[in-house]
């Protein structure tokens, strides 16, 4: 093919002579060579071949020539034509092929590339803990309840054995909306809407936030409580203990040791509150546990048979537990963090290491 070409192209470079014909063939063939894509192609066809194009003008004159004219531009004029067709086609295809490889080339997608990988967020260390918890006493059969954060002096205080003049209502550090509601100073309030909701048995723990007018290295306006309640005919301080028992092997692990120390809360008799064997230095006494070998995790109680008298629960029938747990101090005991304010400055640094 490229032999024929050249033999065609030596035949009408040498015996040519005229100047338009001469000019024409290799304006044209310059041209094919240089068009790089397909645009141009169809360009460069339509400038030397198309209907206007300077050699059609030519053909199409040939009757009006003197007779001695025509021949050579019969015969070259077609064969240029020809030429340069061919040569047109031959690089149409070359262009054609570079166009699809350049682009094969750019939309090449690299499947080796390791992908992207998007952040993950994670739950906060109370959000964790909190979930733990629940987790432990669902599987001993409790139901999860929870209650307004805005309550009624009622529930947070009056059925919860506390009356208005009541001393214990200052250690509270309320922070009041009117005179008789308020923001809960614990989860307690929601053992005294269930028991009014419903009868006994009653098994639930109550997750939820509480706020209390205080600020320091141990306490912040908001706190998580995990508050547990359990009526029904026949439960004992035996059952609390046992309860919190197997709370805290699963919280804390199997060789821990749970202590109950007497206490005060208007709303249980007798009131407990509970220690559990220091997970720092399991009892020898350190630094955490203050050298007494215990660290105090929640208070609780069976369940002030006033209390009953607010919800209707006949208390010749029934006795209850309650308790009531920080989750900050939960979280803050099994890992090790020494200042309640980490947990709310979401310093990123801070969250990650959970
Ligand atoms: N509500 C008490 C507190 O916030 C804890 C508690 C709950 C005590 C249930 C006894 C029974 O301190």
């Amino acid at each position: 093919m490229e032999g024929g070409v050249i033999s065609t192209e030596d035949a009408i470079l040498s015996q040519v002579t005229r100047p338009d014909l001469r000019t024409i063939y290799t304006e044209g063939m310059a041209a094919i060579a240089a068009a790089a894509d397909l645009a141009s192609i169809e360009d460069t066809r339509v400038r030397f071949l198309g209907r206007k194009a300077d050699l059609t003008t030519l053909l199409r004159s040939i009757p009006e020539l003197p007779a001695e004219e025509r021949p050579e531009l019969g015969k070259y004029g077609n064969m240029i034509r020809k030429t340069l067709e061919t040569a047109l086609e031959e690089r149409r295809i070359v262009v054609e092929a570079e166009e699809l490889l350049h682009g094969l080339e750019r939309d090449r997608i690299d499947v080796t590339l390791p992908g992207r990988k998007s952040p993950l967020g994670r739950l906060h260390l109370i959000a964790q803990t909190q979930r733990e918890i629940e987790d432990i006493f669902i599987g001993m059969g409790y139901q999860i309840a929870e209650g307004p954060e805005v309550e009624n002096d009622y529930y947070n205080f009056e059925a919860l054995n506390t009356p208005a003049d009541h001393p214990a209502r200052s250690l509270h550090d309320t922070f009041f909306i009117t005179d008789t509601v308020l923001l809960r100073t614990h989860t307690s309030p929601m053992q005294v809407r269930t028991m009014e909701k419903q009868a006994p048995p009653v098994h639930i723990i109550v997750p939820g936030k509480a706020y209390r007018r205080d600020s320091d290295a141990t306490h912040t306006p908001m706190f998580h409580q995990c508050e547990g309640l359990v009526v029904d005919e026949g439960v004992t301080l035996a059952d609390l203990k046992g309860t919190l028992e197997t709370f805290v092997h699963a919280m804390f692990g199997a060789d821990r040791k749970v202590r109950l120390r007497p206490h005060f809360f208007p709303f249980t008799e007798p009131s407990v509150e509970v220690d559990v064997s220091c997970i720092m230095c399991d009892g020898a006494g350190c630094r955490l546990c203050k050298k007494s070998g215990w660290l105090e995790i929640l208070g609780a109680g069976m369940v002030d048979p006033n209390v009953f008298g607010f919800v209707g629960y006949d208390p010749e029938v029934y006795t209850g537990f309650a308790f009531g747990m920080g989750i900050e101090r939960i979280a803050m005991l099994k890992h090790g963090v020494n200042d309640l304010r980490l947990f709310f400055e979401n310093d990123l640094r801070f969250l990650r290491q959970f």
